[in-house]
């Protein structure tokens, strides 16, 4: 029995909480599956793999934004070809968002389409990402420009995977759940940041916070999964943490750039009058558990404002992005590129800083 089930518009796919991922890891190769692994993934377990794959049917790549290219997609096709990869065998993807996005991507074109199966290794990947059916890839120095909707045709979730995360992944995966948490406001938010530190050292109970991300997100992408719409909500933190991740040169996690993002997105909101300076606090405070450690007085405002001008999403010469009303209440908004802009901007990263000089080490 299935743990949750997506009804895409695409085809019906489960996602199932597994205790051993090598039982249907085992079954899919024995039915001819081709497998793309992390090579992190693969080396931490090796002894585990070893059984469940079959050597010429097994990619080992490394998981990095420079995996997500064309280029990187065409080399693994060419390996997948020259060993003979057929039509009706599917492709398997262990990692994280990096092997998910490529493997999926990859199946979307052999063949005008295989089957995929996920095994998401990553936080991230297990309460965001595995579902909603995007595939993205990167061109140049532009992240996720190209990609399209291709859902998996089962994802298994085993939490062994979480334990030889490091650190600063299990923290971006939090600033991921914890954007779907505000957007319908869960009950979960404050045992989540209550917990902060015990669900670091005591990976095994981040389950049930996966389990309540993934049930959000599929609200949502069972009614707007091609994101014409209410999905657009889920860009909550992501316009602004882009252009984090942009301008430190990916020197900060991807969900942990998205948790300033939330913030930064709820100070302007508090500026423009849509968030209450109670709310602005509260959860300021709260993200404040996510933060990196980061001082943003190194960033050059001019290179952040170019970074968030060349976001997808804008229109014209506004910046289209998702603010805050409070829990459960964002909205659409599209603000007009202008020095208010920018002084808000600036103002924004000053404060960041002050709090920064507090909490050091977290
Ligand atoms: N397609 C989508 O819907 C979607 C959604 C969100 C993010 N993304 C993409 O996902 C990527 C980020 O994904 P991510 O955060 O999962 O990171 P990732 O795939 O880059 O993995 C992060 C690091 O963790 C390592 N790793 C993976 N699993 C491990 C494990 N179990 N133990 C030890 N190390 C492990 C990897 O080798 C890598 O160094 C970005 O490229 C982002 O654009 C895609």
């Amino acid at each position: 029995m299935s743990d949750l089930i997506i009804r895409s518009a695409l085809k019906e796919y489960a996602v199932n909480f597994v205790n051993d991922f090598t039982l249907p890891l085992k079954q899919l190769t024995d039915d001819g599956a081709f497998v793309i692994c992390d090579r992190t993934v693969f080396d931490i377990y090796h002894d585990r793999l070893h059984n469940a794959v079959v050597e010429e049917r097994c990619l080992v790549i490394e998981a990095s934004e420079t995996t997500k290219t064309l280029e990187k997609c065409k080399e693994i096709i060419e390996i997948l070809v020259e060993r003979k990869v057929r039509r009706n065998q599917k492709l398997i993807a262990i990692g994280g968002g990096v092997i998910q996005d490529v493997t999926a991507f990859i199946a979307s074109i052999l063949y005008r389409g295989v089957g995929w199966i996920f095994f998401p290794t990553t936080l991230l990947a297990q309460g965001d990402s595995c579902i909603g059916s995007k595939t993205s890839i990167n061109l140049g120095h532009k992240k996720n420009l190209l990609g399209n909707f291709y859902p998996p045709d089962q994802i298994f979730i085993d939490s062994l995977f979480l334990q030889s995360l490091a650190v600063e992944d299990i923290k971006s995966g939090i600033g991921e759940i914890l954007h779907f948490y505000y957007y319908s406001n869960s009950p979960l938010i404050g045992k989540l940041v209550s917990n902060y530190d015990n669900l670091i050292a005591h990976r095994e109970l981040l389950k049930e916070y996966t389990q309540e991300s993934l049930a959000i997100k599929k609200s949502v992408i069972e009614v707007d999964e091609f994101d014409k719409g209410e999905r657009n909500k889920f860009n909550y933190g992501h316009t602004f943490g882009h252009a984090i991740e942009t301008i430190t040169n990916y020197g900060i996690r991807h969900g942990q750039a998205v948790t300033v993002g939330m913030d930064l997105a709820n100070y302007l909101s508090y500026q423009t009058g849509l968030l209450s300076r109670e709310l602005f606090d509260r959860m300021r405070e709260q993200l404040s558990e996510n933060f990196p450690d980061y001082d943003f007085s190194l960033c050059d405002i001019d290179s952040y404002f170019d970074a968030l001008s060349s976001d997808k999403k804008n229109i014209g010469s506004t910046l289209g992005c998702i603010l805050s009303e409070g829990p459960g209440a964002l909205v659409r908004r599209q603000i007009p590129f202008d020095d208010s802009l920018k002084e808000h901007v600036r103002a924004y990263f000053r404060l960041y800083n002050l709090l920064g000089q507090i909490r050091v080490n977290h």
